[in-house]
């Protein structure tokens, strides 16, 4: 019997040779990026590269807001949700001049690459950051939103699909004793991946991405339907939040005009919150170390990402270039267990 490693890692040989790197996270924070720094650092240490964090993302780079990290300083932080190195979005560093500037501050001290970890909107200012300058930069997925193409899984997803989980199990509870639908909100400003994963893990009734147009006419028809066959007096639809404002609230006040009274939770910010989950601290150490290595290795430019259970280094160029699918047929499928 062959056996197949949960993750395949690349053998990489080291070409170059780098004396000090930084390394940031940028964006929406998620479970996880404690992790992926601490991989960062410890394996930096053991090639004897110093490592600088970089406080608050790019916003912190531009002024300058750094200091050495040394092993002790990811002790204790592997178990810990957030990023002690704190994060922040930055529009600034989507002016060409700023990422100069960055560029100036980080050869001041004597810093040769930068690793981001963050979501496609940091990955993309790490592209150009490296295409401007020159420095070396290696991009690690971090998004509760798994919406990063190139690789099937990001630093935070599995962490808060499961805290979503948690949060409409307890809702299922109440849902059932008081024969009420329920329309929980979860995250995901343009893509649906962790709303279908939590709406297929939670046995939602029903759920209702970014990607495709909502019908309120069908929601309403399928839920009249099965409450008037008696199965369905209760419920649960999942909402992604998509990037209009208040959406599941006028998603109910449309259900209202069809005589359903739906109650509405939005689970918010605890979805990027708590302690990441064990398949995340994986993940992220995995990725935070072999970056590393990609580095010596002589890449830049590239995301380490997973795919078919191999880690891969995806062209931050393709970020840009493609999107990510929600695939169908997994949306089939959920609605499917619900015939
Ligand atoms: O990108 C991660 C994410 O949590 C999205 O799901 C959400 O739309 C967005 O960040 C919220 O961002 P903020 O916390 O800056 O409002």
């Amino acid at each position: 019997m062959e056996i197949k490693p949960m993750y395949t890692l690349p053998s990489l040989e080291p070409i170059c040779s780098i004396s000090t790197v930084a390394v940031l996270t940028s964006g929406g924070d998620a479970p996880g990026m404690n992790a992926a720094i601490r991989g960062v650092v410890r394996s930096a240490l053991s090639q004897n590269i110093s490592v600088f964090g970089i406080q608050r993302g790019f916003s912190g780079l531009l002024q300058d807001d750094m200091h050495l990290l040394n092993s002790s300083s990811v002790s204790n932080i592997v178990q810990r949700g957030g990023t002690f190195l704190k994060s922040a979005r930055c529009p600034e560093f989507h002016d060409s001049n700023n990422r100069h500037r960055a560029a100036k501050i980080l050869s001041q001290r004597g810093i040769e690459a930068l690793i981001v970890i963050g979501g496609d909107g940091s990955l993309t200012g790490a592209h150009l950051f490296e295409e401007e300058t020159g420095i070396p930069v290696i991009g690690l997925p971090g998004t509760i939103d798994n919406d990063i193409f190139g690789t099937e899984d990001t630093i935070g997803f599995d962490t808060a699909m499961n805290t979503a989980l948690d949060a409409i199990d307890r809702i299922r509870d109440t849902a059932d004793s008081h024969e009420r639908h329920f329309l929980v909100e979860v995250m995901g400003r343009n893509s649906g991946f962790l709303a279908t994963h939590v709406g297929i893990a939670a046995g939602a009734e029903m759920i209702l991405v970014p990607e495709y147009a909502i019908n309120i006419e069908e929601v309403a028809l399928q839920l009249a339907t099965s409450r008037r066959s008696g199965m369905g007096s209760s419920g649960i639809i999942v909402v992604a939040e998509g990037n209009k404002p208040n959406l599941t609230h006028g998603i109910a006040q449309q259900l209202e005009q069809h005589g359903l009274t739906p109650h509405i939770s939005i689970l918010g910010h605890i979805q990027r919150g708590g302690r990441p989950s064990g398949h995340d601290r994986v993940l992220a150490s995995c990725l935070g170390s072999i970056s590393i290595d990609y580095l010596l290795a002589g890449y830049s430019d590239i995301m380490v990402g997973v795919s078919d259970g191999s880690v891969v280094d995806v062209p931050l160029d393709d970020l840009i270039r493609y999107r990510k699918g929600l695939d169908p047929e997994l949306l089939k499928i959920a609605l499917q267990l619900h015939k």
